[in-house]
């Protein structure tokens, strides 16, 4: 099996029975916050216009570059679709004049004439743009996992379709947490820290687990190359950043026993076999190198290569041709209505903060959408270049997420804990989106088998994403850590420590104790 890294998350798979293109992304993405990192600017695109198969893990634009799939691949290519809740992907692909598809169900696997592939699918409502996957490709002599950024619970099934010979998985941050906090710079610190060190540690657990021949850092980070976020790049192995590069992730591997990591920058081949892996860069090691020990150099030059791409997305933005105000109450009055989970998860106040435009106020607890008349408590308060909001409605964005927010270009600041609940509704900003997110949430029951953990019984899913506490679950002095991504329970209480309202079913070990019993909390 030959592989050839697009850059971020994107491959060109080539097999025996034919070849899939993965996730290629070249055009920045979130109003030009986000470019692949190192550049993928001087591939041939030629190369991977008529592949046999085309794969998109999820349509966050970072994966799923509508510009690219318009203009460089081949619309008589077959789409393997994952098993996603909604047809989203679908309509955008056919939009985009793609007519061909193989629609997959969940750990099932397909076989495309002696080419076997199989996409274990996460639905979940925080799961990336209401879904995410990955992809197991099987040849007949060798067989990798593409985890891409998703991050599957079911590890048993995953396991049990290995071995594999090659993980290509993601070890870096692709969020906006915490460098948009207001909040004191030694504490926004202290959490970059721990997401950092989080997000690493469950790499490697992923790693450990699927127990490949070879790993592969994948699918991120980005760079930032605009000025206004041009200090979120990791320039000198910052532990506080959350975007380390795959060097780190490649020396955490080394320290902590494992040497079968292999770096691919754009360009690089893998040659994969059962046993071996040997990749060629597409420029001498030293130049490689490079890149990411001279990062801030590297960057600047990109940066200014960029520059007129990154003036020309932010110079088209619209102002001043929206009622912004009349425009979201029109748009999210009829939602919030429907949204009674959603509504009782928020349990509160947002506010639109648009500089010095205007402030408008997102009442879950009214369910209503009004100017703010000064005062207030707001549970969580975003301050957006009222631009960002114009475009969003006037491209009628259903996802905020895939677009503001993971631009990291606002500011915000929240009062309490984390609440899913406030970036999920602005990630079902339709009728169709909504029902989906309320019925997952309303029949998500508790999963009640227990395990033993210290001196405590405690429900084996975690209250989060339902991950397998057995295999993520880290307990140090009566503190149970998931590190999927990384809430923290006491286990005395069973309050959640990093989170919400939340709360884990535990119980002192007293007895023997059976496998059945009611968690006393949950959303
Ligand atoms: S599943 Fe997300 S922290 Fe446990």
């Amino acid at each position: 099996m030959k592989i050839t890294s697009l850059g971020h998350a994107g491959l060109f798979i080539e097999t025996r029975y034919g070849s899939i293109l993965c996730d290629p992304w070249f055009n920045p993405a979130y109003f030009a916050s986000w470019f692949p990192f190192p550049s993928n600017e001087d591939l041939d695109l030629e190369q991977f216009r008529d592949p046999i198969y085309l794969y998109l893990s999820h349509l966050h634009r970072d994966h799923f570059d509508a510009r690219f799939l318009r203009e460089h691949v081949s619309k008589e290519t077959t789409v393997l679709l994952p098993d996603f809740p909604l047809d989203l992907m679908e309509r955008e692909l056919r939009d985009l004049g793609f007519h061909r598809f193989v629609k997959t169900n969940n750990f099932e696997p397909v076989d495309l004439g002696g080419l076997h592939v199989t996409i274990p699918s996460l639905v979940a409502p925080t799961d990336g743009p209401l879904g995410d996957s990955g992809l197991i490709v099987d040849d007949g002599e060798t067989r990798i996992f593409d985890q891409n950024d998703s991050r599957p619970v079911d590890l048993e099934t995953l396991v049990s379709l290995g071995p594999y010979d090659a993980h290509f998985l993601q070890f870096s941050g692709a969020i906006w947490y915490p460098m948009v906090y207001d909040m004191p710079e030694r504490a926004k610190r202290a959490l970059g820290v721990k997401k950092r060190a989080n997000q690493l540690s469950r790499a490697m657990r992923y790693v450990r687990q699927i127990d490949a021949s070879f790993v592969v850092p994948h699918a991120g980070p980005p760079c930032f190359l605009d000025d206004d976020l041009f200090r979120l790049n990791d320039f000198d192995r910052d532990p506080a950043n959350i975007f380390p590069d795959q060097t780190v992730f490649l020396e955490f591997l080394e320290e902590h026993g494992m040497d079968n990591g292999r770096s691919m920058i754009p360009g690089s081949v893998a040659d994969l076999s059962r046993d071996a892996c040997t990749v060629e860069h597409p420029s001498p090691e030293d130049a490689v190198r490079t890149i990411f020990t001279d990062k801030r150099a590297y960057l600047e030059d990109y940066k200014a290569r960029k520059q007129p791409v990154i003036d020309e997305i932010k110079g088209s933005l619209p102002r001043g041709q929206v009622d912004i105000l009349s425009s979201l109450r029109e748009w999210f009055e009829p939602l919030l209505v429907q949204a009674d989970m959603n509504c009782v998860g928020v349990n509160g106040r947002v506010l639109l903060d648009l500089e010095d435009e205007q402030q408008v106020v997102l009442d879950f607890q009214k369910r209503q959408v009004y100017e703010a008349n000064g005062g207030g408590a707001y549970d969580y308060r975003f301050r957006i270049d009222p631009a960002l909001v114009e475009h969003q409605i006037l491209n009628h964005e259903e996802d905020w997420i895939n677009g503001l927010f993971l631009s990291c270009r606002f500011e915000a600041t929240r009062r309490g804990a984390y609440n899913e609940y406030v970036y999920n509704f602005f990630k079902v900003l339709s009728p169709e989106r909504l029902r989906y997110s309320e019925e997952y949430y309303a029949q998500s029951a508790p999963v009640r088998q227990l395990w033993e953990c210290g001196n405590f019984m405690v429900q084996r899913s975690c209250p989060h994403l339902k991950a397998d506490l057995t295999r993520f679950g880290e307990e140090k002095d009566g503190i149970l850590t998931c590190t999927l991504h990384g809430w923290q329970f006491d286990l005395a209480t069973g309050k959640c420590l990093t989170s919400d309202e939340s709360r884990l079913y535990t119980r002192p070990i007293v007895e023997k104790v059976g496998e059945e019993t009611s968690p006393t909390s949950q959303h």
